[in-house]
C-alpha cells in the first residue's frame, strides 16, 4: 500500500497520517515534519529553507525532491502527506515510482472550506518530542505525566496569518489542479474533512479497504 494525502493547510493531513500510520503500521512520510526537522537541527539545508517555510512559500523543487524521494521505499507500506504540491513534483513522483516499479494505491483528498482551516491552524500545537499534531480544543495534547508524548507543545513558526494566507493561495493554484490528474487514473477519493477527526479517520479507512484487501 502506497497512499498519498492531499489537502489544504489545516485540513488534517498530518493528523490523519499519524493516526493511519499507527492504525495500519504504515511508515509516515510527512513532508512538513521532514522540513521542520532540518530547520530544528540547524543543518545547512535547514538554514537554506527556513525562510520559505516561515513565509508559507514552497521550498524549491530540487531541494524537496532530495528530501522526499529517498523515503519512498519500494517494499514498504507508506503514507505520504504534503507532496506533490505542483505539477513538476507530481511528474517527478510518477517517474520515481515507475523507476522503482511501484504505483500509488490510493490518493485521498481532504476537503474543507478555507474559513474552517484558519480557525484550526490558530489552535494547532505541535509536540517538539514526537512531531505529533494536536489542537487546543479539538484534539488536546496529553496532560498526564507518563504519557508517551511529553511535549513541549508549541505553535509552529509558520502558523502566522500571513503564511497561512500564502499557503492557502498556493494550495488553490498549485495543488488543487492535481486532483484531476489522480481522478483520471481512478485512484482519487475525496473525503469531507469538516467532520470530527475520528470520523474522518474512519472514512479514510473505508476508502482504503478495497486496496488493502486486494
Ligand atoms: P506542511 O507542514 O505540509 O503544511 P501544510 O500543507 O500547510 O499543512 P499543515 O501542516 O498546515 O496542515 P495539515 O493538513 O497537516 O493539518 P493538521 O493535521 O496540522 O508544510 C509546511 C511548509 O513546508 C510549506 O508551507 C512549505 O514551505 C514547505 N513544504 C511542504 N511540502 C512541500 C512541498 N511538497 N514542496 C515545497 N515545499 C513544501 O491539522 C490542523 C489543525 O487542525 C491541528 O491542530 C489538528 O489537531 C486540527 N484538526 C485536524 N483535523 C481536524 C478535524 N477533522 N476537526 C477539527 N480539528 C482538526
Amino acid at each position: 500500500m502506497k497512499v498519498l494525502l492531499l489537502g489544504p493547510p489545516g485540513s488534517g493531513k498530518s493528523t490523519q497520517a499519524q493516526r493511519l500510520s499507527r492504525a495500519l503500521s504504515y511508515f509516515q512520510v510527512s513532508t512538513g515534519n521532514l522540513i521542520r526537522a532540518h530547520i530544528q537541527s540547524d543543518t545547512e539545508l535547514g538554514r537554506s529553507i527556513k525562510g520559505y517555510n516561515d513565509r508559507g512559500e514552497l521550498v524549491p523543487d530540487d531541494v524537496i525532491l532530495k528530501i522526499i524521494l529517498p523515503n519512498l521505499e519500494p517494499a514498504g507500506r507508506w503514507i505520504l502527506d504534503g507532496f506533490p504540491r505542483n505539477e513538476a513534483q507530481a511528474r517527478e513522483l510518477q517517474a520515481a515510482l515507475e523507476k522503482r516499479d511501484i504505483s500509488l494505491s490510493r490518493v485521498i483528498a481532504l476537503e474543507a472550506p478555507d474559513e474552517d482551516l484558519t480557525a484550526r491552524i490558530k489552535g494547532r500545537r505541535q509536540s517538539l518530542a514526537t512531531g505529533w499534531t494536536y489542537h487546543v480544543e479539538y484534539d488536546p495534547p496529553p496532560e498526564k505525566r507518563g504519557d508517551l508524548d511529553t511535549g513541549p507543545f508549541v505553535r509552529r513558526e509558520d502558523d502566522t496569518p500571513e503564511a497561512v494566507r500564502r499557503q492557502l493561495e498556493l494550495y488553490h493554484q498549485e495543488v488543487e489542479p492535481l486532483k484531476a490528474h489522480y481522478e483520471k487514473q481512478g485512484i482519487l477519493t475525496a473525503i469531507d474533512a469538516r467532520k470530527p477527526i475520528q470520523e474522518v479517520t474512519e472514512d479514510i479507512l473505508q476508502a482504503l479497504s478495497p486496496a488493502r484487501a486486494g
